[in-house]
């Protein structure tokens, strides 16, 4: 059993925080607003699943996922997550950020803006091109033959696979998108990013196989 500790409890954090729960694992839930505000999600999750403040979320988990909008990320508790593996799911998105020169510019990617506030994690990108329904109807099983994939991007290798194994324990495969630095590979707008898992519109998804997310990572243009 793993410990994943969540730094935002909204659609994204939430449903990997269900699906970790039906895998059996523990989870500790934070928001902006105070674990008071999270009682009815943990009493809904049951008793594997607690809420705190963001540091003590963060401090608690082997596994730490960062969902939250990309202009929080100058208040993020670094300390605690200093050696934790990191999970990132953000999205920038200037409408709900404001414009982030570094971003606009692309010389970085929104994990590296990350990890420059929390430069002793080791962050890995995941669940960021999959729309939160989607993630939830699309968990199968490890033998099941229409389990879908999830690109990962990151510098550690020892980061990776713990990652990589937290995730086929929801019910998800991953495929290897390289380090940080080519995340904008699956960055909002390019072809991996929501599109193979199907319409918004339809909340059951479409699986999404190995080879389509390959062709999708390579199809990006920057
Ligand atoms: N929605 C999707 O389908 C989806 C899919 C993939 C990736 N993403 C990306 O993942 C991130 C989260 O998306 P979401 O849709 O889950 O957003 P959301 O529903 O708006 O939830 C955001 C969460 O972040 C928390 N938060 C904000 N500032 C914080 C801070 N300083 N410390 C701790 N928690 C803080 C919020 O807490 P309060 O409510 O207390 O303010 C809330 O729990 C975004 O970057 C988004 O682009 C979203």
């Amino acid at each position: 059993m793993t410990t994943v500790g969540f730094i935002g409890s909204g659609s994204i954090g939430s449903t990997i925080a269900r699906l970790a729960i039906e895998a059996g694992h523990r989870i500790v839930l934070s928001n902006s607003r105070g674990p008071e505000t999270l009682a009815d999600t943990v009493a809904e999750l049951g008793p594997r699943a607690s809420a705190a403040p963001s540091g003590e979320a963060a401090a608690a988990g082997d596994i730490v996922v960062v969902t939250v909008p990309v202009k929080a990320f100058p208040n993020l508790p670094a300390a605690p997550l200093a050696g934790k593996t990191v999970i990132d799911t953000c999205n920038y998105g200037p409408e709900r950020d404001g414009h982030i020169p570094e971003l606009d510019s692309k010389s970085l990617t929104s994990s590296e803006l990350l990890l420059g506030y929390i430069p002793d994690a080791m962050v890995v990108k995941a669940f960021n091109n999959i729309f939160f329904k989607h993630l939830l109807s699309l968990a199968r099983p490890a033998e099941a033959a229409d389990r879908s994939y999830l690109p990962i991007a990151g510098d550690s290798a020892p980061a990776k696979a713990a990652v990589t194994e937290f995730i086929e324990s929801i019910g998800y495969s991953v495929v290897d998108a390289g380090p940080l630095a080519d995340s904008w590979q699956q960055a909002t707008g390019t072809p991996v990013w929501g599109t193979p898992y199907g319409p918004f519109s339809n909340q059951k998804g479409q699986p999404a196989g190995e080879d389509a997310i390959r062709a999708a990572l390579a199809a990006a243009t920057r």
